[in-house]
């Protein structure tokens, strides 16, 4: 175990494209051979995902999206992990909207048995594991969890957790501790499985999408937000990893890397996260559309909310406000005035255009502080409805945070093809435009040694697997280049 300290440690997991990709309702399945063919039909979908993300992720926006709430998507990435001894595996969903681990415990009634994504779900049994030891709610985890002592606290209680998330979906049960494995990357291209110990809930009881009825089930969820509470920073405290994780989504083959781990190449340029949010947020300067420059509400620039701009690669579309997207979308369509626009399923805008459209359309240009930027072409905001139909992918949202400040939400949209690094130990996000399906150099902190983690080497050896039920944009896009 000693020497496992001396090293850097990863998750490397290769994005996969689903099997069936069941979006909108049970009966809506997508077969991987599509991904080439027909274009998808089904927009809503897209935003209905989002629309329940936004639920799920951000508790402090008070108006939905809107869209139709068909949707029984709550999913995003997924990730194989290992628990316990012996190692059990388990798939969580990754989520940088929340903080804890937790996974679907023996003896709950309400917890799902079967997953319409296509693997075996299990319920962690603690006592089926030698390593797993109870955390009494006197443990020092348990009481800054809670700042301070829980009242009626009495030896040998366990310490309880529960999260309510925005959709209303809630989880309940106790924290354990147990040994989470993991592969590490130990040379070029190569990697060994270890472990740590970790603190994470055993989930007794689920409602809303999180129970039994739901076709997306997995067996957790796996927070990767800022706090003291979420793995990635009780492996740091262990001195494992250095709170650094980056992603990298391809959007034309549904391929790419998450890593945990500082990232030498490629080199990117930073912005400073706002200190203190839930939310991994950026404060935006300026917003340019083929040079031409968008006139953005001032309270976006407030660093006192702060709240301006959130980077969230677990939504698939990007939400303007309204006088933004306005501003915004006429400027994208302006080389094109007077072409005729339709409005699909009461919410997108479409048109016919049979040219190639990174010719035919600017590129939308945001540009952060410390003059960070970040560039949306065509082929990124437009996608194919239907036969020479193409729709925006920038919406207009109304959410607001409670307080009344206007909100941008970036999803996958605009990060995709782009190696995206939050680098908590600094508190920046940086990203550069890459190929996803290439390979990253990431570096052992404690031994200077730098190796190449690539995505395709990864989807064969990497004991960890991560999917995405955003496919199905992913599909829309490659479609568009193909
Ligand atoms: C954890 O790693 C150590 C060292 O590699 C190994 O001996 C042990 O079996 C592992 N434990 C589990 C539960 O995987
Ligand atoms: C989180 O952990 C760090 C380092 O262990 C500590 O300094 C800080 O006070 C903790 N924060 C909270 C909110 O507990
Ligand atoms: C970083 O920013 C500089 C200055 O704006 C720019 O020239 C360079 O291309 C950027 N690098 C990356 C990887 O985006
Ligand atoms: C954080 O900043 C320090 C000082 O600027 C730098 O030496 C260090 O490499 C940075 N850490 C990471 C993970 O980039
Ligand atoms: C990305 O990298 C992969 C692996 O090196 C290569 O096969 C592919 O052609 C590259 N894609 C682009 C668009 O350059």
């Amino acid at each position: 175990m000693m020497d496992l300290t001396q090293r850097l440690t990863l998750f490397l997991v290769a994005l996969f494209v689903l099997q069936l990709c069941s979006v909108a309702n049970a009966n809506l399945a997508f077969p991987v051979e599509r991904k080439f063919k027909g274009p998808v039909q089904n927009l809503a979908a897209l935003k209905d995902h989002d629309a329940l993300r936004r639920g799920r992720f951000l508790s402090a926006v008070d108006v939905p999206l809107g869209g139709n709430g068909r949707a029984n998507s709550n999913g995003l990435y997924y990730t194989k992990i290992g628990i316990g001894s012996p190692v059990k595996d388990f798939y969580v969903q990754v989520d940088t909207g929340s903080d804890i681990l937790w996974v679907n415990c023996v003896g709950c009634t309400t917890c799902p048995k079967k997953s319409g994504l296509g693997m075996d779900l299990t319920l962690y049994d603690p006592e089926a594991s030698k390593s797993s030891t109870m955390i009494g709610c006197d443990n020092d985890f348990c009481t800054s969890t809670y700042d301070g002592p829980i009242s009626g606290c009495t030896k040998d209680m366990s310490c309880p957790y529960s999260i309510t998330y925005g959709d209303g979906s809630t989880t309940s049960g106790s924290y354990v501790k147990d040994y989470l494995t993991f592969d590490r990357a130990s040379g070029d291209l190569k990697t060994v499985p270890e472990n740590s110990t970790v603190i994470f809930g055993c989930g007794a009881r689920q409602s809303g999408t999180l129970s039994s009825g739901s076709d997306e089930s997995l067996d957790g969820i796996i927070g990767l937000g800022q706090a003291n509470s979420s793995v990635l920073s009780q492996l740091a405290a262990a001195g494992k990893v250095k709170r650094v994780f980056s992603h990298c989504l391809d959007s034309f083959t549904g391929g790419g890397i998450f890593a945990i781990g500082e990232v030498v190449e490629p080199k990117f340029n930073k912005t400073s996260l706002v200190p203190k949010m839930a939310h991994y947020n950026v404060i935006l300067k300026d917003l340019e559309v083929g040079g031409e420059t968008v006139q953005l509400p001032t309270d976006i620039f407030d660093f006192t909310t702060g709240r301006g701009t959130i980077i969230d690669s677990g939504t698939t579309l990007a939400y303007l406000p309204p006088t933004v997207y306005e501003q915004l979308l006429e400027k994208v369509l302006a080389p094109q005035s007077g072409m005729k626009l339709y409005l699909v399923e009461d919410q997108f805008t479409c048109f016919r255009f049979d040219d190639n459209i990174d010719k035919g359309f600017p590129t939308v240009k945001f540009t952060f502080e410390e003059g960070l930027t970040l560039t949306a072409y065509p082929h990124d905001y437009l996608f194919l409805f239907k036969e020479n139909m193409w729709c925006v992918g920038w919406q207009k949202s109304m959410a607001q945070t409670k307080d009344g400040h206007d909100i941008i939400l970036l999803g996958d949209l605009v990060l995709s093809n782009k190696l995206v690094v939050y680098d908590l130990e600094n508190m920046t996000i940086g990203w550069a435009e890459y190929n996803c399906s290439s390979s990253i150099k990431v570096k052992d902190d404690k031994t200077g040694n730098v190796y190449s983690v690539s995505a395709h080497d990864l989807s064969s050896a990497s004991t960890m697997l991560i999917g995405s039920v955003l496919t199905l944009l992913m599909m829309l896009i490659t479609m568009l280049i193909s």
